[in-house]
């Protein structure tokens, strides 16, 4: 697992959007698994500014979003479609046809989890798949003990997830109990990865699933079995990682590699 760590929420933003948009320069229709919550909106707000100041082009890039809670409509400010279309979809030259984010407000979620694995695979599966992680270790909404083989499914929120998120609702007991999740394995079936993380708070959650054994306990472990994942974090969210100096070095010395085989 690569690790990058950056200065602060910025420098984390940057890099990540950098990352994601060096791939969509190389493959312009590029598979693009994307996150929601308050980790990714910087990445968005500079995946935005590289379209409109640097000609980043999204029309043919196809999207699919991790994961919506059950029972919110597409129009519900709290919904992550909602979330999406205010703060990457409207503001870049995507084809909304090529977007796709969970609904919510399906009448059958568990055949809509089998239309959504489908489409995934049709697209030819995700070249790259953006990841926050939860303060539970938690990839999409693969909560605690989710096992690695899961496809996309309904999945019940745990107490932690439903507190962390209340934020964003008037009050807790308007956070929905259930959401509609990619799985663990649908994950891992992307080609790249690429988890994102800031703030004090996600310390100790991002020590263990770097440097401890994995564990379904923890869902972001599974990166740990990829071979294409990496890592940002601003130093508060890398303040508890015990390698830090090593990941530093290898950011700032990759290129010696070349030098290293006379090239
Ligand atoms: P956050 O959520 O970005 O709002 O911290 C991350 C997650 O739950 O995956």
């Amino acid at each position: 697992m690569e690790v990058i760590i950056a200065k602060d929420y910025d420098g984390m933003s940057r890099i990540a959007a950098h990352l994601i948009a060096r791939e969509i320069r190389k493959k312009p229709d590029l598979v693009l698994g994307l996150a929601t919550g308050g980790t990714p909106v910087g990445t968005y707000q500079e995946l935005v500014r590289l379209h409109r100041e640097e000609g980043l082009d999204f029309s043919k890039v196809i999207t699919f979003n991790l994961d919506e809670y059950i029972g919110l409509s597409p129009l519900n400010k709290n919904s992550y479609n909602y979330f999406m279309k205010d703060n990457l979809f409207r503001n870049v030259n995507i084809n909304p046809a090529n977007t796709h984010v969970p609904q919510g407000n399906t009448e059958d979620p568990e055949e809509f989890c089998s239309w959504y694995e489908e489409r995934i695979r049709k697209a030819g599966g995700m070249d790259l798949q953006l990841l926050g992680i939860g303060g539970d270790g938690h990839i999409a909404f693969n909560e605690p003990g989710s096992s690695f083989g899961t496809r996309t499914r309904v999945k019940a929120l745990i107490k932690q997830t439903i507190e962390d998120n209340a934020r964003y609702f008037d009050k807790i007991d308007d956070v929905p109990r259930f959401a509609i999740t990619m799985g663990v394995g649908t994950i891992l079936e992307s080609k790249k990865i690429l988890l994102i993380a800031n703030g004090k708070k996600k310390a100790d959650v991002c020590a263990q699933f770097i440097e401890g054994p994995v564990t379904s306990q923890i869902t972001a472990t599974a990166l740990q079995l990829h071979c294409h994942s990496s890592v940002v974090l601003d130093e508060e969210a890398a303040s508890k990682l015990t390698r830090k100096e090593y990941y530093n070095w290898v950011r700032d010395n990759k290129h010696l590699v070349q030098k290293t085989i006379g090239r």
